[in-house]
This record gives structure tokens, sequence and C-alpha cells, in this order.
């Protein structure tokens, strides 16, 4: 009978070894805080309850974990892994079924693993955990297992002896086991070993000492990656890329060169979207079908609809939404305006605060000066409208459907449909004046030499 399921988030170590500020697990992988990656790979796994484990240093976690709507507890001072699980054990007062502990710093585990860990428990073992073999096993904690290949207890890298370091299966740090079982488990965890520290990992073989039986599950290396520096919270992002890539590619969008083009954790990328190298997507992007992304743009909380061409060089900032086969072009700049179908604004712009009307044409180098140091303010462009090459439109300000302003006009007051707005001084020709300029100066120059 599956049983209800909860999770424990550890995330309240110091993370001394990435040598910052911010608490490692608020550090943030495709633009989400690793934390956050665990949380909702909780919620994918089936548990409806979460409790995320910070400590005193980093309230950060706290309010990641409550901003992710789970239950906290704070684990103070931070005494190892064992410890931490603990810290959770109020919060889950009463509760029946199973949990499993999921570290804050393992950001790429996919829910297909961790529901195998589960079927471990189905399958009979009191407790299961999710092992890998990889190529270096470094410091990573020690998987024993016995000749049927069942777990015996898993060793810390620091307390192995020869023998148990040759071993190349390791602990991921993903632990399932019945609740109550897991926290009698952890009120025998002594911190007798080499790091003074009360090790989650030391539950395995309390319950093997019971007579029980425990798993080891066997994932994928490249899932599993624990970060505990820069250069890992570099590895894992790597990974992730890589991942999401062959996931895009696979539903029918082209990459020219994969491995220059950086997703957000959540970009959505729809059917025969053609992306140009060096893109990046920050969090927030939606590609509808049939988009063109042009090389070397910057996008963001920002969506494209169909068939429209961004780029090269764009820069879409959030709330920016490009109409249907609407047309940005390079050295343009758009923020929280609306683009309507056909649109065009081919060459460096600044739309800010803007709504543009379908079939719009924005000359070179127009801006919408939406700020004037305390308040923003909008600019509406009708249908059709054409802004002649840099214009100023001084927000907030009206132009009319079918409207045109003149090349190089500043616009302050609203221009009613199909008008042409003309601010600029008017145009003097003087007839002959170049020649009788030179003719001056050639002489005066002559005069003086
Ligand atoms: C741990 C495991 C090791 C495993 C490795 C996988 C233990 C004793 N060791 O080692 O077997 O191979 O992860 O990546 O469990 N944390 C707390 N409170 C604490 C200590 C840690 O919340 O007192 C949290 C950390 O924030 C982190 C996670 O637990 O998210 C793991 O801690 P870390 O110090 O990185 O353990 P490792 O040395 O990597
Ligand atoms: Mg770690």
């Amino acid at each position: 009978m599956p049983q209800p399921r909860a999770a424990v988030i550890l995330a309240a170590g110091l993370g001394t070894r990435m040598k910052s500020d911010l608490p490692k697990c608020a550090h943030s992988i495709a633009g989400r805080p690793m934390v956050q990656w665990a949380i909702d790979l909780a919620r994918q796994s089936g548990a409806d309850r979460i409790v995320t484990v910070y400590g005193r240093k980093s309230p950060q976690i706290d309010a990641l974990g409550q901003a992710a709507g789970t239950e906290t507890a704070m684990q103070d001072p931070p005494l190892g892994t064992g410890h931490a699980v603990r810290a959770a054990e109020d919060a889950l007062k009463g509760f029946d079924g199973d949990v499993i502990v999921l570290y804050g710093d393992t950001p790429l585990i996919t829910a297909g693993t961790v529901s195998r860990v589960f079927d471990a428990l189905e399958g009979g073992a009191a407790i299961a955990v999710l092992g890998f073999e990889p190529d270096a096993p470094g410091a990573y904690g020690r998987l024993i297992t016995n000749e049927s290949g069942e777990l015996e207890r898993i060793v810390e890298y620091k307390d192995a002896n020869e023998a148990e370091r040759a071993v190349r299966l390791v602990n991921s740090g993903v632990m399932a086991g019945n609740a109550k079982l897991m926290f009698e488990l952890l009120g025998e965890v002594t911190n007798d070993n080499a790091n003074k520290e009360y090790y989650l990992t030391d539950v395995v073989g309390l319950a093997r000492a019971r007579g029980l039986k425990a798993a080891a599950v066997r994932g994928d290396a490249g899932e599993v990656l624990g970060v505990n520096s820069r250069a890992d919270l570099a590895e894992a992002e790597a990974c992730w890329q890589a991942r999401k890539r062959e996931a895009v590619m696979a539903e029918g969008a082209t990459l020219i060169a994969p491995n220059t083009v950086w997703f957000g954790h959540d970009t959505v990328v729809g059917r025969d979207v053609v992306i140009e190298p060096n893109v990046f997507f920050g969090p927030g992007v939606t590609l509808e079908d049939n988009v063109v992304v042009r090389g070397f743009s910057h996008l963001e909380g920002c969506i494209v609809r169909q068939g429209a061409q961004v780029g090269p060089f764009v820069r879409l900032r959030p709330a920016a939404d490009i109409g249907a086969n609407a047309k940005v072009g390079n050295f343009v700049e758009v923020k929280k305006s609306t683009l309507g179908q056909d649109a065009k604004v081919s060459h460096l712009s600044y739309i800010g605060d803007a709504e543009v009307g379908a079939h719009a044409n924005i000359g070179a180098g127009t801006i919408t000066c939406n700020y004037d140091g305390y308040n923003k303010s909008r600019t509406v462009i009708g249908e059709g409208a054409f802004i002649g090459s840099n214009s100023s439109l001084v927000a907030p300000v009206r132009i009319g459907k079918g409207a045109y302003t003149g090349s190089g006009s500043v616009v302050t007051d609203d221009v009613p449909d199909d008008a042409l707005a003309l601010s600029r001084s008017r145009q003097s020709n003087k007839e002959g004046w170049a020649s009788r300029f030179r003719a001056a100066m050639a002489k005066r120059k002559g005069k003086s030499q």
C-alpha cells in the first residue's frame, strides 16, 4: 500500500567551501535557488508535507522555504545531517507515513529517480538510499553492500579505511524510510566520528543492527552531483543546461550551436523555433511556435508570440510581450511593453512602459521617455502608426491610429488619429552660403601665413 509522503530538505549547513556570504543552498542553477530545486523535486515526488531545515546564519533559506509554501525548521547550531533531520521532527509530529530526505545542495535529481527509491521501500526495505558510481568517488560517503547486494552501512570518507575508500558506489544523500522508524533510529545516532557530527548516514547500520533490510538504489552520476564549491556549481549548471538543450531539441526546436545557448529553469520553447548562437534566457521566458531568436540576445520575463523574430543583439526585459509575426531588430531594448501583431521596431530603440499597436512601425533610434526620476509613465501608439526615426516620445503620451511623427521630433502632446506631428525647428536653406564660407576662410588663412 503506498504510504503518505513527507520530505525533509536539508539546507542548514554552512557551505564554507563556497566561500560566500550567501548560504550555499541559496545559490542558483538556471536562475533558481538550489533549495527550491529540492523543494520542487519533493512535490513532484508526491510529498504533501515538506519541511525545509535552515540555520541561524541562513535566514534566506527560511524565506525561500516559506515562499515555496513549505514548513521550515531551524537547526542551531548545525551538528551534522542526522541532527538536521531531527530538527524537522516537531514539524512532522503525528505524521504517519514515509519520509524522504533530500539535500538542498543536490539540485539535478529527477522525480523518476526518487520514485525508484520509494519503490525499494514498497519492495520491503526499511531504509532505501540513492547511490551512484562517479568517475572520481572523491569524498562522498561509501555504500557498503553484502554479497547479495543489500546495503549494510554507509561509511563517510573521513572515517573509511583503505578498503572502504576503494568502494566506487557512493551516497547521493537521498534516503527514505518510515518516518517513525527514521526518527527512532536518529535518536540512537552518536557523533563518535572523525567530524564529531551526527551523521544521517549512520541510520543504515542502525537499521541493519535491528535486522531490518536496507536497499541501495543506483542513480545516474549526472543527476546526483552534490555542490560543495563554486566549481561544482558550474559543473551542475553545465549538466542542467546540457539536459535542457537536449529536451528543447527533442521537442522540435533548432539550436544552431547548442552549447552557446543558456536557458532559464522555466524557459518554454515552441515547435520550429530557431535559436541562433550565443543567446541567454533568464527566468520566465516563453517562445511560441516558429519564433526566431537571432544571435547575441538576452531575454527574461517575456513572451515572444507565434512567428515573431527578435535580434540579433536584442534585450527583452520583464513583461515584454512581442506580438505574432512582429519584428524586433538589433540593439533594441523592450521593457514592460506590448507589441501588437506585425509591429516592427527594427533598429536601436528603447521601448518601455508602452503599448504598440498592430502593424505600427517604429523608426530607428526611437526612445520612449518613460521616467522623470520619480514616476514611470505610459506611451500608447495606435495601430498602423509610423514613428519617424530618432523620435523622443515623452510619456504620458498617445499617438493615434495611423498617425505619423516626423523624424527627430520630441513628442510631448497626444497626436490625433491619422495626423502628422512635427516638433522640430523648420529647415531654412541659405543659397551659396557654403562657397562663400570656404572662400572667406581660405582668404583669412592665407593672410595669417
Ligand atoms: C553528505 C553525506 C555523504 C554524501 C554527500 C552527497 C553525510 C554525513 N554525508 O556529505 O555521505 O556522499 O552528502 O553529496 O550525510 N546540512 C544541514 N545541517 C548540517 C549539515 C549539513 O542542514 O548540520 C545540509 C547541508 O546544507 C547540505 C546537506 O545537508 O545541503 C549535505 O551537507 P554537506 O556538508 O554538503 O555534506 P557532504 O560532506 O557533502
Ligand atoms: Mg554536500
